[in-house]
């Protein structure tokens, strides 16, 4: 394996599945689509940041830290599972949540992710910037100063690609190698892999792990955070990285970085029409839940690629579901938005 020489604590469920969208591949008369669910690789309601968490954390217990701390907004599906992976290797944990999103109700602050956290008595501090990437992680740092001076161990994983390794990204080539063997064993030929792509960890992981292992399926990544421009420079600037961590230098090239931001309107964790479409299609033909911030735009974006005629009919896509499920509920108002006034009704006429 690719990844062997670094250090890992196992905490997912792997391999997940690969399944088949039979009724949405049928509904959008195009390629065959298929999932590889991430959002189940077990540790509290799962998500790709568990594969991530296996080598950072792998590389924190090396060094003999026994406090993890890190960042996100106030739905990270990140921190909520760097809590949960702390209390289940016994170690301490302290969090720092950034006021990404404007204008969201109070569910947002109270619901899904926050919930969990608070569920497992996460010690959580607040960063007032959204959009401080820098900032967020010197606050981190600051901190990680005050425990190192009372006698504490502290391991940081940060936000920012200038503070730290991506050791996360070794999970997503771990996950590439899962795909490739589960696509042979099945005899699949496939035509492209999309994800959403936030820090890049993910992205840079798959495509890394793929091209280092001599296959050229494009990936494509659909912006979450930041435009288009801005992402596939920090794509490259990763996987570029990571190739070389894994002794493969100079894999990844500028032609292997597919982004688009299309789908990102109007900005971080904020809905519009083809996300909230993506969410009704996925779970009213199939039971598939996609979450508002992460998957529904990366699916938004995936239908638009096979309306607009990008695939064919005898091709097959893997959607990388990454999971972010628990978000569904600090957005009450997807409902209205996705069904109009017919979910409501339906509510009060059960009642
Ligand atoms: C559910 C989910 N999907 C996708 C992403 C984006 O992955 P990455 O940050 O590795 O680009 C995140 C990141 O927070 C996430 O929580």
């Amino acid at each position: 394996m690719l990844t062997d020489k670094y250090p890992r604590v196992e905490l997912s469920h792997t391999p997940t599945p690969l399944e088949s969208l039979e009724n949405l591949s049928k509904k959008l008369d195009g390629p065959r689509i298929w999932v590889k669910r991430d959002d189940c690789t077990g540790l509290a309601m799962g998500g790709n940041k568990v594969r991530q968490l296996e080598y950072y954390i792998g590389d924190a217990i090396s060094k003999g830290a026994d406090t993890l701390l890190t960042t996100g907004a106030v739905q990270s599906n990140h921190v909520r599972l760097t809590i949960a992976a702390a209390r289940k290797l016994g170690l301490e944990v302290e969090v720092q949540l950034e006021k990404r999103v404007d204008g969201r109700q109070q569910e947002y602050y109270d619901s899904g992710n926050p919930f969990l956290m608070k569920l497992m008595g996460a010690k959580i501090h607040y960063y007032p910037v959204g959009e401080d990437e820098e900032g967020a992680d010197s606050a981190l740092f600051e901190r990680a100063d005050e425990i190192r001076k009372a006698g504490g161990k502290p391991y940081v994983i940060p936000l920012s690609g200038n503070n730290h390794v991506p050791y996360g990204s070794l999970g997503y080539v771990r996950c590439a190698e899962e795909l490739l063997l589960q696509f042979q064993q099945r005899s699949l030929k496939i035509d492209g892999i999309v994800l959403p792509t936030g820090s890049a960890t993910t992205h840079a992981g798959v495509l890394s792990g793929l091209r280092a292992l001599g296959c050229n399926i494009p990936v494509y990544g659909f912006c979450v955070r930041r435009d288009q421009e801005a992402q596939s420079q920090r794509v490259l600037a990763k996987a570029t990285e990571v190739a070389e961590m894994i002794g493969c230098p100079g894999v990844v090239t500028k032609n292997d970085v597919w982004t688009d931001d299309r789908m990102l309107r109007p900005g971080y964790g904020q809905l519009n029409d083809d996300l909230l479409e993506a969410l009704r299609l996925n779970a009213t033909c199939e039971g598939l839940l996609l979450d508002p911030t992460y998957t529904g735009k990366a699916m938004a974006g995936l239908i638009h690629l096979i309306t607009s005629g990008h695939f064919n009919r005898n091709q097959n896509v893997v959607f990388l579901h990454t999971g972010g499920t628990p978000t569904l509920f600090g957005y009450p108002e997807l409902l209205q938005g996705m069904f109009g006034d017919t979910q409501t009704q339906a509510t009060l006429l059960a009642s």
